[in-house]
């Protein structure tokens, strides 16, 4: 993998600038959830039952998340860039296999944790996350950069939505719900509005009207309020 530095010094600053980038609100999502998982970890009760459970509970979503997340990738992303540009993905198929291996581990962890919830198994699980999470993060950036210049230079942004979009058709509704829930409050007010605006654009309207609902019931009032007024401009 790349290091850090190396990721900042050739990212072009405009690379983005105009092509459709289906990475930015899920990976938005992944960060936040990562970042959120980690701090409740750190801050886990141990002598407190149902800060345990909770707390596991929430790893293992996040461990979910993550899984289903990857499963999309390997059946539409990475197939899409092996088509036209024979050998791109593979760094990038071979960093998801080591996740796998991470999942269990982290699984192996959370279960270690709650049969014995103590400062020691904490601070492992504590750990493992932040190592989990540092490697995500430095995927995602290679997944933004390196990944989406050979979709961009493969593929037209009307294909790249439509492989998209065949994504988004293969979620169970349980998936994208528990997406949606962490995807929404994770965007910036106006990057919300648009998503919406594109469902709203393509979907039966009780379907928008129930992906709506979602994403209000997983915003604060002010940020759900935002929402409504944009959508309704
Ligand atoms: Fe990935």
């Amino acid at each position: 993998m790349t290091t850090a530095p190396a990721l900042l010094a050739e990212r072009p600053a405009d690379a983005a600038l105009g092509r459709f980038d289906g990475f930015h609100n899920i990976h938005k999502a992944l960060r936040a959830a990562m970042a959120q998982v980690l701090v409740k970890a750190g801050q886990v009760d141990v002598a407190d039952a149902a800060d345990v459970s909770g707390t596991a509970e929430a790893v293992r979503g996040l461990l979910a998340l993550c899984a289903a997340h990857l499963a999309k990738e390997d059946a539409f992303i990475q197939p899409a860039m092996e088509a036209r540009r024979p050998g791109s993905a593979r760094e990038r198929a071979d960093q998801h296999r080591h996740h796998e291996a991470a999942f269990r581990h982290l699984a192996d962890l959370v279960e270690g944790f709650e049969g014995r919830p103590t400062p020691a198994t904490a601070a492992l699980l504590y750990r493992g996350l932040a190592v989990f999470m540092a490697d995500n993060l430095l995927h995602m950036e290679e997944e933004e950069s390196h990944d989406n210049s050979v979709l961009w230079d493969a593929y037209t942004d009307a294909e790249l939505m439509e492989i998209e979009g065949r994504l988004v058709a293969s979620l169970k509704p349980e998936e994208l719900a528990a997406a949606f829930r962490v995807m929404i409050p994770a965007l910036a007010p106006a990057e919300r509005a648009e998503f919406l605006a594109g469902i709203r654009a393509k979907a039966p309207a009780p379907a928008f009207e129930g992906l709506l609902g979602l994403a209000l019931s997983a915003l604060p009032e002010p940020a759900a309020a935002r929402l409504r007024a944009d959508l309704a401009a």
